[in-house]
């Protein structure tokens, strides 16, 4: 007799009271349980919930907001819901593999890290965890500038060779002297590609970091204090390890040398940058060089004429110009200006794996990922940081097999619908259908 027919009589009465589970235990069987909620997240917004908690207010600030109405921090989130997927049924044989080709490396997936400055703001690992999660999931890290463990360091530290970002400051003695030194310095220990950063001219009007004391200098008043104190792993950590300053540009760790670094960083911007600098970094630099801040068709073809291997298309996650676009709106046409001479990455608001098969299918090679990391760093250093990279493995992995697509290189424009409406791309503003060949 079948375990149904036991249970349900045939003219519906309930079961005979012998016929039920006779104990809590019995009844409870193969449920497991915990005295707590489940610890570890499954999800980047699970992480970015428990990062939330374990960072004081003015870190998170720094980490989760961006500039003036933030308009554009949302805005790269919200151009990704305005595409839907197409799905096709009993077609296809999920991927069996997400690897891909990004400035001549391997990587396991098409996610890398983005670079990101004073990491270790959010855990005392900094951009060295970073690197080592990369690592773990078979993926690459791009060091910042402006980061809390020293291009030698990373390097001294790591088992690969990562990849690079500059900002292309001004030295003391002429427009490019500062920029040389650093690219000499990341030459000399292996990192193997440059991103030049390009839309920092001038640091953005971050007013929620400001209003919360990260502005330049950092302000600490008692609540601050207080509510960091409240954080007493963040706390002792902190001041454990100190690794809160730009280590490129100072040797100190600790408090002063992390104002200093603010100061320093903010002053060595350089509004004068032009095309000819660009030429200049790309004709010293031996490896494959990427021009990072790009939104608009004519400047890529502009960086790609210069010979450049690729640009990522960015807005600096929302945190420099405010109202500039969302780079998902953005890629199509910077895609189609650099064509198959090069490779085209996209950061800004990819919290899934869906955002990225969508940021694929509209022309860009592999996709970059700032505060993602950062959250997972915050929550379990170099485990979390690999966490979130298998989150995205996962979830990029279950989409492309619901899809019914068996290779990443099967992804392209036609895979994508908008999200409402019986319409085609070609009813959203600016989509691939327009600049896309075929
Ligand atoms: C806390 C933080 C620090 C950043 N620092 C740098 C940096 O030093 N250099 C740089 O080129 N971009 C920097 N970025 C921008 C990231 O490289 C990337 O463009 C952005 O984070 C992508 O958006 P997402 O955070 O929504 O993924 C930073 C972003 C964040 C969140």
């Amino acid at each position: 007799m079948s375990p149904l027919r036991r249970t349900v009589a045939a003219d519906g009465a309930l079961p005979a009271r012998a016929t039920r589970p006779t104990t809590a235990s019995a009844a409870l069987k193969g449920l497991r349980f915990r005295l707590a909620t489940d610890p570890t997240p499954i999800s980047v917004d699970g992480y970015r919930e428990r990062a939330r908690r374990a960072l004081p207010d003015m870190i998170w600030s720094y980490v989760d907001h961006g500039s003036e109405t933030e308009d554009t921090m949302r805005g790269n989130r919200e151009a990704f819901s305005r595409y839907r997927v197409e799905a096709r049924m009993l077609g296809g044989q999920p991927p069996k593999t997400l690897e891909t080709e990004v400035a001549g490396r391997r990587v396991s997936l098409p996610v890398l890290l983005a670079p990101t400055g004073l990491t270790g703001l959010s855990h005392w690992t900094g951009e060295l965890g970073a690197a080592h999660g990369a690592e773990r999931a078979g993926t690459l890290s791009i060091l910042s500038t402006s980061s809390t463990w020293s291009i030698e360091e990373v390097a001294a530290g790591t088992q690969e060779d990562h990849l690079f970002q500059l900002y292309p400051f001004s030295g003391g003695d002429g427009l490019r002297s500062g920029s040389a030194e650093l690219m000499e310095r990341a030459q000399r220990v292996g990192y193997s590609a440059l991103f030049v950063t390009v839309d920092v001219p001038v640091i953005g009007n971050r007013e929620w970091e400001r209003l919360r004391g990260m502005g330049a200098p950092p302000t600490i008043t008692p609540a601050r204090a207080f509510d960091a104190a409240r954080h007493v792993r963040w706390t002792y950590r902190y001041l454990r390890h100190q690794r809160v300053s730009a280590r490129n540009l100072l040797d100190q760790g600790g408090s002063a040398a992390a104002v200093e670094s603010v100061n320093r960083l903010a002053g060595l911007m350089n509004p004068e940058l032009n095309w000819d600098d660009i030429a200049w970094m790309r004709d010293r630099w031996p490896g494959p060089f990427y021009v990072k801040g790009i939104l608009h068709p004519e400047d890529a073809r502009r960086a790609m004429a210069l010979g450049a291997d690729g640009v990522v298309v960015s807005n600096h996650g929302g945190r420099q110009l405010d109202q500039a676009r969302a780079t998902l709106d953005a890629l199509p046409a910077v895609a189609a200006a650099v064509g198959q001479q090069g490779e085209v990455l996209l950061d800004g608001g990819v919290r899934r794996g869906s955002d990225v098969v969508k940021a694929l299918c509209l022309g860009a090679t592999a996709v970059c990922i700032g505060r993602p990391f950062i959250y997972g760093l915050a929550v379990d250093g170099a485990d979390g940081v690999r966490a979130v990279l298998e989150i995205f493995r996962e979830e990029i992995q279950r989409t492309l097999t619901l899809m019914g697509v068996e290779s990443l290189e099967h992804l392209g424009p036609e895979w994508l619908a908008p999200a409402s409406g019986p319409g085609t791309l070609a009813d959203l503003p600016a989509t691939a259908v327009d600049v896309l060949p075929g």
